[in-house]
């Protein structure tokens, strides 16, 4: 029998990953994935985009509503998968458990550590399981970097240096839509780099227990001399903006469940970068403490001309160098030299060889995470991300953005889980 899955939040992520995955689109989906999984519902706080996204799947029988439990009612699916925005992650997963459902929730968890924790007493209550999108950690380079730190390649990690370089396109993204109102998404350090908190926290396997950290936004601030408009569809400078969002990308699904929907509910996907509207930081930067006394230090920078993200795990024995560029792993043993490492020298059943990724969505990793999810070969169980696991990326973002407000004060584990995190001071002018 097919397990039968809802998607809560038919955006970007609904549509374009979960979604044409489980209904076996070309490139997105695997062969095995149609036969193991049933697609019976979409719900959508805007009920004109959850429209577009049955029009863009072809599948006018499907169940549309505007809340999960509306659409359980109908569809009595086995599954839901959320992909709303971070900030209703904690109330649309705990309505989906309480209706009975799995869930996969995309990643962060939540956006603060009070909200997992709300999360984490609804499964206790409900006895529904919940997996977290954390697809990240089925990069094959990622899957090889925890299984070396665990057998123990480089002693005990004592160290670790980290940083994700956003490009220009990619870091202002988040300064188009809802991800720079940091009551939606607790800033970047939790929307963005819960994938990288989480890689670190996952593949030295250990708690974060304290961190202070500074950030600042001072890149995407009002720029009236650009005489840029209000949004890039009508910019006069758009088409020689680095940050413009083409509307008509592609063949023109952006258009179709943004732009055309967006008299409901006022949802603009494009707004200009540029803006005094944005309550997150740009760039931050932060340290962190281990409960088995490793030490991490972490940055963000949302304005580069080039994306990069690199972490270097110092131990005992020796260090390993992992990065988004090639060579993608590197490592030395105490008294030998750093060497190129091969990112699969044993195979995962069913999983591709690494060179041979022609599925897309994160080189591949959206797919490894949905045929884990069904439970076809391809992935190593160390890969699922528990939601207890999750929340250590929640609570150093948490952490994080208590420090930033308080001035770069160290700020306790202990110290969050009461309520949502402050945002960030503005930018002095
Ligand atoms: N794993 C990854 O690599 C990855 C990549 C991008 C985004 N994400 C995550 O996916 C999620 C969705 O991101 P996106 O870019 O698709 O966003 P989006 O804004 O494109 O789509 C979100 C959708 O949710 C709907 N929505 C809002 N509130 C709702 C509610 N209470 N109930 C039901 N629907 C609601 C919106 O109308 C919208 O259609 C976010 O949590 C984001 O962090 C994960």
């Amino acid at each position: 029998m097919k397990t039968k899955f809802i998607i809560a939040g038919t955006g970007n992520r609904g549509l374009g990953c979960f979604a044409k995955g489980l209904t076996g689109w070309e490139g997105k989906s695997r062969p095995g994935f149609t036969d193991r999984a049933e697609l019976v519902g979409l719900v959508d706080a805007n009920l004109s985009r959850a429209q577009a996204c049955a029009r863009e799947l072809k599948m006018p029988q499907l169940v549309l509503a505007r809340t999960v439990s509306e659409a359980q009612e109908q569809a009595r699916a086995d599954w839901c998968i959320v992909t709303t925005p971070d900030f209703t992650h904690a109330k649309v997963v705990v309505e989906a458990l309480e209706a009975g459902l799995n869930v996969v929730v995309d990643k962060p968890l939540a956006t603060s550590a009070w909200e997992c924790d709300q999360i984490l007493q609804a499964m206790e209550r409900t006895g529904r399981q919940v997996i977290v999108g954390h697809n990240a950690r089925y990069h094959p380079r990622a899957l090889r970097a925890a299984q070396l730190v665990r057998e123990g390649a480089i002693g005990q990690v004592l160290h670790i240096e980290a940083a994700e370089v956003l490009s220009y396109s990619h870091g202002g993204d988040y300064f188009h839509r809802w991800h720079s109102d940091f009551s939606k998404s607790a800033g970047l350090l939790t929307h963005k780099c819960c994938h990288q908190l989480d890689l670190i926290c996952w593949i030295i396997d250990d708690e974060p227990v304290e961190v202070s950290a500074w950030g600042g936004r001072g890149f995407y601030r009002p720029r009236p001399d650009l005489n840029h408009g209000e949004r890039c569809s009508e910019c006069p400078i758009g088409r020689d903006c680095p940050h413009y969002f083409d509307m008509d990308k592609w063949d023109g699904v952006r258009r179709r469940i943004y732009r055309d929907c967006e008299a409901e509910d006022g949802y603009i996907r494009d707004r200009c970068v540029f803006s005094d509207r944005h309550t997150i930081n740009d760039h931050e930067t932060l340290n962190i403490r281990f409960a088995g006394g490793a030490l991490a230090s972490f940055t963000q920078v949302a304005f580069a001309p080039e994306e990069y993200c690199y972490f270097n795990f110092t131990g005992t024995r020796g260090r390993l160098e992992m990065q988004s560029r090639e060579p993608q792993l590197r490592m030395g043993q105490l008294g030998g030299k750093m060497e190129d490492v091969s990112l699969r020298p044993e195979p995962v059943e069913g999983q591709l060889p690494a060179d041979d990724y022609v599925e897309h969505g994160h080189g591949g990793a959206d797919v490894c995470l949905i045929a884990d999810i069904l439970g076809l070969p391809g992935s190593h169980p160390l890969q699922r991300a528990h939601p207890k696991e999750a929340r250590r990326a929640v609570l150093i973002a948490d952490l994080a953005n208590r420090s930033i407000a308080a001035g770069g004060r160290p700020v306790r584990a202990e110290e969050a889980g009461k309520d949502y995190p402050p945002a960030p001071p503005p930018p002095a002018d």
